[in-house]
């Protein structure tokens, strides 16, 4: 059964994009068919793919095209997902592209019939075609956010090792709160994941701490220590696994992957 995970933080930088891309790469490398969502109009995802974000049609289109029945069958939304470049060698990666084109479909979507669940619908429609579907939202808790959460079966919530990482969290778990409430009854809390963890400072050491006070008993145990190879990777529109697999960037995200397929 395929299974939907989003990545969600409306803070902006946490890592949600870099957890979202290397996440979905590792999930590739481990054999499973794995779709990455890109629904944030900045299409940091879309690029750290090394997909161009002026394709002809991208997330913009799918999301209007599940709005009809008639026209969003698997066929016709399968031309807009994309494979990753060939010398890649990931063929079970696939990409659902976004550009800044997405920021006017929040405009339109405020009247429109199902609006909360478009994303749902077009999950519903790609769901069993893939193992699992990763999907990178926006550094908001906006509409698409919303839509994100309710096509999801889970939610991880990247936090940054740093003094001010919390704050906002407990908005971000009022909104899930209230997506379960009235939209997604069975949406779970994966985890928090916390990245750019730097162990020698002691500033990370309180940070964990706190996030695991927020979080009793969903704190991920693999950290993601800030690594220069993760911040690199993106410019050479690459997965770190493809980029640098020795680096230590790549063994975490390796390490995350493997937590959460034994669950
Ligand atoms: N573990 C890490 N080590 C070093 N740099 C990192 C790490 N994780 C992310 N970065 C860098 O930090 C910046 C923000 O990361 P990222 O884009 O993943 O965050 P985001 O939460 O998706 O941001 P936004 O809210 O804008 O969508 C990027 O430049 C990224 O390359
Ligand atoms: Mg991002």
């Amino acid at each position: 059964m395929s299974k939907t995970i989003a990545i969600c933080n409306q803070k902006g930088g946490v890592g949600k994009t870099t957890t979202a891309v290397n996440l979905a790469a590792c999930l590739a490398v481990l054999e499973k068919k794995t779709l990455l969502i890109d629904i944030d109009p900045q299409a940091n995802a879309t690029q750290s793919t090394g997909i161009n974000e002026t394709q002809e049609e991208d997330i913009y289109e799918a999301l209007t095209l599940v709005a009809n029945p008639a026209e969003a069958t698997f066929e016709r939304l399968s031309q807009i997902i994309l494979p990753v470049a060939p010398e890649y060698k990931l063929d079970k990666l696939s990409v659902l592209p976004s550009s800044p084109g997405l920021a006017k479909l929040e405009m339109e979507l405020v009247t429109a019939l199902n609006r909360e669940r478009r994303l749902e619908l077009l999950v519903k429609i790609l769901g069993s075609h893939y193992d699992y579907i990763i999907i990178d939202a926006p550094p908001s808790l906006n509409l698409l956010t919303i839509n994100t959460l309710t096509a999801a079966n889970s939610v991880i919530i990247p936090v940054q090792s740093e003094y001010f990482s919390l704050q906002g969290v407990a908005e971000l778990l009022n909104t899930i709160k209230l997506v379960q409430h009235n939209l997604n009854p069975s949406l779970k809390i994966e985890g928090a994941v916390l990245t750019m963890c730097d162990s020698r400072n002691s500033l990370s050491k309180q940070v964990v701490e706190e996030v695991k006070k927020n979080f009793p008993n969903r704190v991920f145990a693999t950290q993601i220590p800030r690594n220069i190879k993760l911040a690199e990777a993106p410019s050479h529109g690459k997965p770190i696994i493809l980029y640098d697999i020795q680096s230590a960037g790549c063994q975490a995200y390796m390490k995350l992957t493997e937590e959460i397929l034994n669950g």
